[in-house]
């Protein structure tokens, strides 16, 4: 390659078919080596795998193979440790490597043999999204961990549960606490599906059309562990689908707007919960603010930028679909605009579940509030309809009978359940005296026992169940 200050340089990769190499401003504009360096590991693991196949299929000797395999080693360790100087001018991730190789070991020459950048960056890519996919879901059995620990300890405390943001009908927090076990639950199980879905390798597709020289795809495949359950290589079918498909960067990325989704939804609970109208729970003061004016503030601004990150994340998702719609195949360097994106999405996942995790850790329940906002009766009208049903009232008339009560009972100021036996006869007969038992919280949970109701000793078995689940998902390591 060859340098100048004039920005032009002629690409050793690419140089036989051009004089003079692209302006400062066109490499300005088009290197992605500021963002793909990261691929680095995955992008060596490929070319070392390549070379092996290279080697194994009799174009590349055995010394070579090791030579290369040394060389890429050495760089690697370089890159970890900060000390590779990657050059803007040589565009990405791969011509950085593929050159810095080339001046260490001249067998390097050979290494592109059957190979295209096409079917290497998604195989990069591939490896990487496999790799993240398991972060992720690391991270989100760390969440999950973290809620059943919180709701373990809440299973006494009950508060409101909320439809249109109208007090609905008594719930524990545990309970609460659980349906969000339940969404990022459903993340873990997406992201585990995703990872199978990424696990064909696209290598040996070439730029488009595959190679005329003597390849073994399956044994690059088995080497990078693109391999089933049984250890057989999986290789995708298709060479211009496999260097055009960007499926799974946009399914990573609807992933990660989803669970975004499902973080910003529970930080909105919290800062409501967190409200002095609230006041059901006090956060950490490690992940709140203050504020440079009022000095009784407390801002749950970690709990604020979750719910904002999440524009992020459907931001990224909706970046990829327009990049993607109108591509003719195969490969475009449009495709290149593919990778931010995913990057961004899956960094600011990561950290978004942890922080998430740790705010949900030092979050404490105030039970004196819960119990005030629990108290209101009329959080058990339905049960108070349900009361006459078991008498034989048809609900939609028990429903009419209670609506009635509650009007007397705004009219009069006074408590439904605190209404006489009297008045509420008056309105219907079928009511006995027992019609105030209908107002004992503990008597109406434990009235909720079938599955996925928020009754006692479902709540203890949905705990036990997900502790298993996560433990079980752990141990298979996926
Ligand atoms: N940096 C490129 C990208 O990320 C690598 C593939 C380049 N291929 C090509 N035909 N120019 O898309």
């Amino acid at each position: 390659m060859s340098s100048s200050n004039t920005g032009k340089v002629v690409q050793a990769t690419y140089g036989g078919r051009f004089a003079e190499g692209p302006s400062a401003l066109m490499l300005r504009f088009s290197e992605s080596v500021s963002f793909d360096a990261r691929l680095a590991p995955f992008d060596i693991a490929g070319s070392k795998a390549h070379a092996a196949m290279l080697a194994r299929c009799g174009m590349l000797s055995t010394g070579e193979r090791d030579a290369i395999h040394a060389g890429l080693d050495q760089i690697l360790a370089e890159i970890n440790a900060g000390r590779f100087e990657w050059r803007t001018a040589l565009e990405d991730v791969h011509m950085n490597i593929e050159q810095a190789l080339t001046a260490r070991v001249p067998a390097a020459a050979k290494l592109h043999t059957a190979r295209s950048r096409n079917d290497q960056v998604a195989t990069d890519m591939r490896l990487f999204l496999k790799d993240a996919a398991g972060r992720v879901r690391a991270a989100l059995r760390a969440l999950v961990g973290v809620l059943l620990d919180l709701a373990e300890g809440a299973q006494a405390v009950l508060i409101p549960g909320y439809t249109h943001l109208q007090r609905a009908q008594p719930v524990s927090a545990a309970h609460h606490l659980l349906a969000y076990v339940e969404m990022f639950a459903r993340d873990l199980e997406r992201f585990g599906e995703f990872a199978k879905r990424a696990n064909v390798c696209p290598l040996g597709s070439g730029a488009i059309a595959g190679t005329t020289l003597p390849i073994d795809r399956e044994f690059a495949a088995s080497l990078l562990g693109f391999t089933d359950a049984a250890g057989r290589p999986r290789v995708t079918g298709n060479s211009m689908d496999a260097v055009a498909d960007r499926d799974l960067f946009v399914e990573f990325a609807s992933h990660c707007a989803l669970c975004g989704v499902h973080f910003s939804r529970v930080a909105e609970d919290l800062i409501l919960w967190s409200s002095a109208e609230f006041g059901f729970a006090v956060m950490t003061e490690a992940f709140t603010t203050g504020s440079s004016l009022m000095p009784q503030k407390k801002n749950p601004d970690s709990l604020e930028l979750l719910r904002g990150k999440s524009a992020r994340l459907q931001g990224n998702l909706h970046t990829l679909l327009t990049l993607t719609k109108g591509l003719p195949l195969t490969y475009n360097r449009d495709l290149q605009e593919d990778k931010p994106p995913v990057f961004d999405s899956f960094d600011t996942v990561l950290l978004s579940l942890e922080v998430l995790r740790e705010t949900l850790r030092g979050m404490r329940f105030n039970p004196a509030r819960c119990a005030g906002a629990v108290a209101d009766p009329l959080l058990l009208a339905t049960d108070l309809a349900d009361y006459l049903v078991r008498k034989g009232v048809p609900f939609r008339a028990a429903h009419h009978v209670i609506g009635t009560l509650v009007a007397l009972s705004e009219k009069q100021g006074v408590p439904l359940d605190k209404l006489s036996l009297e008045q509420v006869r008056a309105v219907d007969g079928h009511f006995d005296a027992d019609w105030v038992d209908v107002f004992d919280l503990g008597t109406a949970m434990r009235a909720r026992e079938r599955t996925g109701m928020p009754g006692p000793r479902q709540t203890a078995g949905q705990l036990a169940r997900w502790r298993k689940h996560l433990d079980a998902d752990a141990e298979a390591g996926a």
